[in-house]
């Protein structure tokens, strides 16, 4: 017999790599999608199964973590063996405009879930996976950080999953419930979204190296961050719930690395080198130099001239946030000893299969070139 899964937020980046992970181990897959007055669900297009077909295995169902009726609803019709709570909204800068909307969705989302599982007598069938995250840790206090060290969240955001990790132990310690979070370290991919700062940066140089856009501003480029890929994530997740016993797990690379030193990998894969001057708002990135034979097998064009001795990079203040988390770095030993789980992709990795899959994206997409409404600068 096959398993059932339900996720929540299927369309997202995490969503689409689990559901077609999922799939391939042979699981039936739900997956929950908002409405929304243009499609968005471009992510898992390629694994969408026709509802005409017999013997379909991916299911999509209109619903939102804000309605507590169609969750419970939801989860009442499809009884899923395990669900895998991914949707959110999950943008930190966003979260300070939008901080009620973000505490219902991400907040008491996660109740809705726990509750429907409980109200419905599927305590002992159903196992839950919160998606929590690195952002708990906010203003570190221990480096690295493992899953004793204390929380001190520095966003609405941040402060919305310290709830839904609370609410996920307590329904486990009070109901026996198999409730698991896994505390996830910042992870891409190609298909990460285009307002996060390596989805951003990627883009940007790119677009770039292609001869659109002149200029990336950015927020704080001091900020470090754990990176890895999604799809070495997503893995964790399933093996998270595949455990006997449910348990909380940090999940990350172990190394961590500033949102400069991510420009310049990313301006290296092309084969620019980047000099950084000024300070703070008065910072800026000039390339220096230029492999053209590098730039042109990378690029597939043009050896990159056009880039040389130009300003790449300039700071925006608009992209700072009311409070920072200027370091993440995770201790995976528990992930590592208890699941078994390894990354397979490192930062070199993980930046050459984003800026390979973005310059393919680019090129393609000449109505970006036309100065489309969708630049690189985005306001988040
Ligand atoms: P993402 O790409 O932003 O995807 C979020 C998903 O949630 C999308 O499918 C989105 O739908 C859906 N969603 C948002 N609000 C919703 C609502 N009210 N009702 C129903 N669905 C809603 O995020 P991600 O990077 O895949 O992350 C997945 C989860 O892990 C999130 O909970 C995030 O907070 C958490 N997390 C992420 C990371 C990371 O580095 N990626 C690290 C730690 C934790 P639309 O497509 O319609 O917007
Ligand atoms: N988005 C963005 N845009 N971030 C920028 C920019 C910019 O122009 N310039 C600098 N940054 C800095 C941010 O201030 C932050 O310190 C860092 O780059 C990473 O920002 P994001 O990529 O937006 O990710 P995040 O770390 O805030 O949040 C992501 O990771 C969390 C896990 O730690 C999201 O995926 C969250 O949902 C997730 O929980």
């Amino acid at each position: 017999m096959s398993k059932t899964a339900l996720i929540t937020g299927i369309t997202g980046q995490d969503g689409a790599y689990l559901a077609e992970y999922l799939l391939k181990q042979g699981y039936i897959v739900h997956g929950i999608k908002r409405r929304s007055s243009s499609l968005n669900t471009e992510r898992i297009d390629h694994i969408y199964d026709d509802p005409h077909n017999s013997g379909r295995r991916l299911f999509l169902h209109y619903g939102d973590m804000t309605d507590s009726l169609n969750i419970t609803s939801l989860v009442q019709k499809i009884q899923p063996d395990e669900i895998y709570n991914l949707a959110a909204m999950s943008h930190v800068k966003v979260s300070f405009e939008t901080p009620e909307y973000t505490a219902n969705a991400d907040a008491l989302g996660t109740l809705r879930i726990l509750e429907a599982v409980r109200m419905l007598g599927l305590t002992g069938h159903t196992r839950i996976y919160q998606a929590s995250t690195s952002e708990l840790y906010g203003l570190v206090r221990q480096v690295p950080q493992s899953e004793d060290t204390p929380f001190y969240p520095r966003s609405p955001y941040a402060v919305a999953k310290l709830y839904g990790y609370w609410i996920t132990v307590n329904y486990r310690e009070a109901y026996g419930m198999h409730a698991s979070n896994g505390i996830l370290f910042n992870h891409e991919s190609p298909i990460r979204g285009e307002t996060f700062v390596t989805r951003k940066i990627t883009r940007a140089v790119s677009r770039m190296a292609l001869g659109c856009d002149d200029c990336l501003y950015l927020g704080n480029m001091s900020a470090k961050r754990d990176w890895g890929h999604a799809k070495d994530y997503v893995r964790a997740m399933h093996l998270i719930l595949s455990q006997p016993e449910p348990d909380d797990y940090v999940i990350a690379t172990g190394i961590t690395t500033s949102v400069r030193d991510f420009v310049r990998m990313a301006f290296g894969y092309i084969g620019a080198e980047i000099e950084f001057s000024g300070e703070g708002t008065a910072e800026e990135g000039r390339i220096v130099s230029v492999n053209g034979e590098l730039f042109n097998s990378r690029v597939g064009t043009g050896d990159g001239s056009h880039l040389k001795g130009r300003r790449v990079v300039a700071v925006d203040p608009a992209y700072f946030r009311p409070t920072e988390v200027e370091m993440l770095v995770g201790d995976n030993t528990k992930a590592r000893t208890k699941l078994g789980w390894q990354p397979q992709y490192d930062l070199d990795a993980l930046i050459a299969d984003m800026m390979k899959s973005d310059l393919k994206l680019m090129a393609r997409e000449d109505y970006l070139r036309k100065g489309g409404y969708r630049t690189m600068n985005y306001f988040e």
